[in-house]
């Protein structure tokens, strides 16, 4: 087999939902050890995209190639084992249990590492994440810097190659966002693929490699941040829309 330094590849993606069309023939290559940032406004199809990537929606067309294999058909469980990780927009830890029973449920489940390996993975994390001290509060009773937090932390007890995060500075102070941009920085130092939705654009450019702006389901523009920030289509999509 021929070296490959794609590590996902969407080829042709096409997704509706009865006459809204959310995903339009998209083509995207993530390289090894490459953030991408996405960017849209609301409605665009940028979660829509994390969910046909992770399989839990079917695109209607186009293929999905994870590390030269075709997973177009994979159930998204399979694709977590196969190094998908992801953050959702509104986070969904288990309020009754303990930071860091969330995160041993996503090592054992996600990760599949024994018990005792779940345990120093476990703690790695909360170190990574800044949740140390918290690791026995519950979920639910956490504030909203240590929620997105979690989020982060149990996408990345799975143990993810590639890890998708939808959304996860908004409502941060400056400080706290600093913060958060300093640990993804430091995750890919780990060697980990990164695509990044995010409104909030200053934290993405101080991450990522290149830039997808997403508009009804299409790739409006793609490349280098700095120069789809000054892209005609990146203008037109947020005229009147406050940055
Ligand atoms: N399961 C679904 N059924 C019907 N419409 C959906 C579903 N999921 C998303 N949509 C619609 O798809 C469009 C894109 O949504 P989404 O991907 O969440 O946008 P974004 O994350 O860019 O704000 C929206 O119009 C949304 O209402
Ligand atoms: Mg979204």
């Amino acid at each position: 087999m021929m070296a490959n330094r794609s590590m996902l590849e969407l080829k042709g993606i096409s997704k509706a939902f009865g006459a809204i069309v959310v995903a339009s023939d998209i083509d995207l290559t993530l390289s090894r050890g490459e953030a991408l940032g996405v960017i849209g406004p609301n409605g665009a199809g940028k979660s829509t995209l994390f969910n046909l990537i992770t399989g839990m929606l079917r695109p209607d067309r186009g293929r999905i190639i994870l590390e030269g294999e075709d997973i177009t058909q994979m159930p998204p469980e399979a694709r977590c084992r196969a190094g998908l990780g992801r953050s959702f927009q509104i986070p969904l830890p288990f309020t009754h249990l303990t930071v860091f029973e969330n995160l041993s449920v996503a090592a054992l489940f996600g990760a599949q590492v024994s018990e005792a390996e779940a345990v120093q993975l476990c703690g790695e994390i909360l170190s990574l994440t800044g949740l140390e001290t918290k690791a026995n509060v519950l979920a639910g009773s956490l504030p909203l810097l240590d929620r997105k937090r979690l989020e982060l932390a149990r996408a990345l007890a799975t143990r993810p190659r590639i890890l998708l995060l939808d959304e996860i500075a908004g409502g941060l102070t400056d400080a706290e966002c600093h913060l958060l941009v300093e640990t993804i920085r430091e995750i890919r130092k780990g060697g980990v693929a990164i695509i990044w939705i995010e409104h909030v654009v200053h934290a993405l450019l101080a991450v990522v490699d290149g830039l997808i702006a997403l508009d009804f389901g299409k790739i409006a523009t793609q490349g280098a941040p700095a120069d789809v920030m000054r892209s005609k289509e990146v203008q037109a999509i947020y005229m009147g829309v406050p940055a």
